[in-house]
C-alpha cells in the first residue's frame, strides 16, 4: 500500500483543528474513510482533489442538541443540517426519542414534534438503531433514549408520578437502550409528560446509567423565575448517580430574568469543580417548542410555525391571528394546538454570555417539521461563525470550531471524532471564513447557508459547491464504538 496514495486530498487550506488550537496551513488526505495524512502533502496523490487555498479546513459540525430522531429516516439526505457543515447529530433530546414506542397509540405533545408515522415506529431501541444502520444518513447519529417517551409508552396515565412498577419498568428500558447503543438519558421536565415526574424518579430510572458513566442531559423544569433550583436539581441528579449531566440549550427567559445568566453562569462554573457538567445553547433570542399558553409562553411576540389543525397559520405572527378571530391569544393558541411555535423569550445579551462561556457547546435544537422551522434549522452553524465569531467579535474562530467539534466530542464521549488528526474518522468541512453566514431567518427560515464549499462524512464527499451528492455515509455512534 503507497502511503502517499490517498482517497481524497484536500490542498491548501488553513486547518483549524477543533481543539482550539491556532490555525495553521496544511494538506489533509483521507483514505478508507480515516484522515490518512495532515501536512505539506505536495508529493501526494488521491483519486479525488479539493482546491482548499483560502480556506478553513475543520472537522465535521457535531450538533449537540436535534430532535433529528425521525428526520434521519424519513429525511434521510439531511440537507438542513449537511449545508451548515454539520456531519454528526446528537438526537433524543428534551426527554423525547423515537424509541421505544408502540404503534397503538396516539403520540401526545411535544413527542409528537419528532413526527413519527405509526406504520413504522420502533418498539426497541435496538430496532430504531439497526434501522439507521441499514438506511443510513448522510450524517452520523448518536442518541439518548428520551424519559418522556419512556413514561408515555409505560403509564395509562402521565399526569402523575410514576409507581415502584412503573418506574422499574422504565429503567429496564433505559438498560435496554444503553446495551443497544444509546449514549445517555433525556428528560424533559418542562413538559406535561414529565412535569409529574419527582426529582427521586429520575434518579431511579436513570440508575442503569451509573455503570456505564452515560450522560444525563436535560431541559430543565424551569428556565424562568425557577431556574436557579432547577439547575441545583440537575445537578444532584448528576452527583446521584455519578455521571456527567448537559444543561439543554439553558436559556434565561421572560423579561423579568433578563441578566440572570449572570448568575446561571458563576452558579454552573462554582458546581463544576466538584462534578461534570456541560451545557448547550443556539444562537438565536427566540426559542421554539409545542404550542402551549402556560408557563408565561405568549407574554412576548409567538410566531406559529406549525399547525395541525390549522396549516395556514404557519408563519403568522399569533397576535395577528388572535384578533382576526375575534379571540385572546390563550384561546387561538388552544384552537392551534397541536403545533410548534417560536417565541421570542430572551435578551441578546444571555445569549451572548452563555454562547461565550467557555463550555458551552453549540446545539441547534432544529425542528425538522412543517413549512416554517425556527431558522436555527437551517442557520445555528454559519451563524455562530459568522455572525458570532467574525462579525461581532464574540469570540476567535478557533473558540467558534471548538464549541461546535472537540469539545462536543469529549463531552459526548464520541471517540475518534470532533478533531482533525491522523486516523480519525474522516468528518470534514472546507469553508470560506469571509464569506460563512446563515441565510434563513424568521420570514425566510429555510434558505441555506452561504460560505460553506465542502462537507465529508466518514470519507464521503457530501455536499460541495451548494450542491448534496446524495451521499449517505453517516455512521450511527455508540457508547463503545
Ligand atoms: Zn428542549
Ligand atoms: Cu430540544
Amino acid at each position: 500500500m503507497d502511503p502517499t496514495r490517498h482517497d481524497l486530498l484536500i490542498r491548501g487550506g488553513t486547518v483549524i483543528d477543533g481543539t482550539r488550537a491556532p490555525r495553521f496551513d496544511a494538506d489533509v488526505a483521507v483514505k478508507d474513510g480515516r484522515i490518512s495524512a495532515i501536512g505539506d502533502l505536495s508529493g501526494h496523490g488521491a483519486r479525488m482533489v479539493i482546491d482548499a487555498k483560502g480556506r478553513i479546513v475543520a472537522p465535521g459540525f457535531i450538533d449537540s442538541h436535534t430532535h433529528d430522531d425521525q428526520a434521519v429516516l424519513s429525511q434521510a439526505t439531511m440537507p438542513f443540517k449537511i449545508s451548515q457543515g454539520v456531519t454528526t447529530v446528537v438526537a433524543g433530546n428534551c426527554g423525547i426519542s423515537a424509541a421505544p414506542l408502540r404503534s397503538d397509540m396516539d403520540l401526545p405533545m411535544p413527542l409528537s414534534l419528532l413526527d413519527m408515522p405509526a406504520e413504522d415506529r420502533f418498539t426497541t431501541f435496538r430496532a430504531y438503531l439497526d434501522a439507521l444502520r441499514a438506511q443510513p444518513a448522510s450524517v452520523n447519529v448518536a442518541a439518548m433514549v428520551g424519559h418522556s417517551t419512556l413514561r408515555v409508552i409505560t403509564m395509562d396515565s402521565t399526569d402523575r408520578e410514576a409507581t415502584p412498577r412503573e418506574i422499574a419498568a422504565m429503567q429496564a428500558l433505559v438498560e435496554e437502550a444503553l446495551e443497544a447503543g444509546a449514549i445517555g438519558l433525556s428528560t424533559g421536565t418542562f413538559y406535561p409528560p414529565a412535569v409529574k415526574a419527582t426529582t427521586e424518579e429520575i434518579i431511579e430510572v436513570g440508575h442503569p446509567l451509573s455503570a456505564r458513566k452515560a450522560l444525563y442531559v436535560t431541559h430543565m423544569r424551569d428556565e424562568a423565575d425557577q431556574v436557579m433550583d432547577a439547575l441545583g436539581e440537575t445537578f444532584r441528579i448528576g452527583r446521584e448517580l455519578d455521571i456527567p449531566v448537559v444543561v439543554s440549550h439553558h436559556k434565561v427567559q421572560s423579561t423579568q430574568n433578563f441578566g440572570k445568566s449572570q448568575v446561571t453562569l458563576p452558579y454552573i462554573r462554582e458546581a463544576m469543580k466538584k462534578q461534570r457538567i456541560c451545557l448547550d445553547c443556539y444562537p438565536y433570542t427566540a426559542g421554539s417548542t409545542m404550542i402551549r399558553p402556560d408557563r408565561g409562553m405568549l407574554e412576548c411576540r409567538v410566531i406559529i410555525a406549525d399547525s395541525q389543525p390549522h396549516p395556514e397559520c404557519a408563519g403568522r405572527d399569533l397576535d395577528d391571528i388572535a384578533r382576526e378571530w375575534g379571540v385572546d391569544k390563550v384561546e387561538a393558541s388552544h384552537r392551534l394546538q397541536p403545533g410548534s411555535a417560536i417565541y421570542f423569550l430572551m435578551d441578546e445579551s444571555d445569549v451572548q454570555r452563555i454562547l461565550a462561556f467557555d463550555e458551552t457547546m453549540v446545539g441547534s435544537d432544529g425542528i425538522p417539521v412543517g413549512e416554517n422551522p425556527h431558522p436555527r434549522l437551517w442557520g445555528t452553524f454559519p451563524r455562530v461563525l459568522g455572525h458570532y465569531s467574525r462579525d461581532v467579535g464574540l469570540f476567535p474562530l478557533e473558540t467558534a470550531v471548538w464549541k461546535m467539534t472537540g469539545l462536543t466530542a469529549r463531552n459526548f464521549g464520541l471517540a475518534g471524532r470532533g478533531s482533525l488528526q491522523v486516523g480519525n474518522h474522516a468528518d470534514i468541512v472546507v469553508f470560506d471564513a469571509a464569506t460563512i453566514r446563515d441565510a434563513a431567518d424568521y420570514a425566510s427560515p429555510k434558505r441555506p447557508a452561504e460560505g460553506i464549499e465542502a462537507v465529508i462524512v466518514n470519507g464521503s464527499i457530501t455536499w460541495h459547491q451548494g450542491i448534496h451528492t446524495g451521499a449517505r455515509n453517516g455512521q450511527v455512534i455508540t457508547r463503545n464504538s
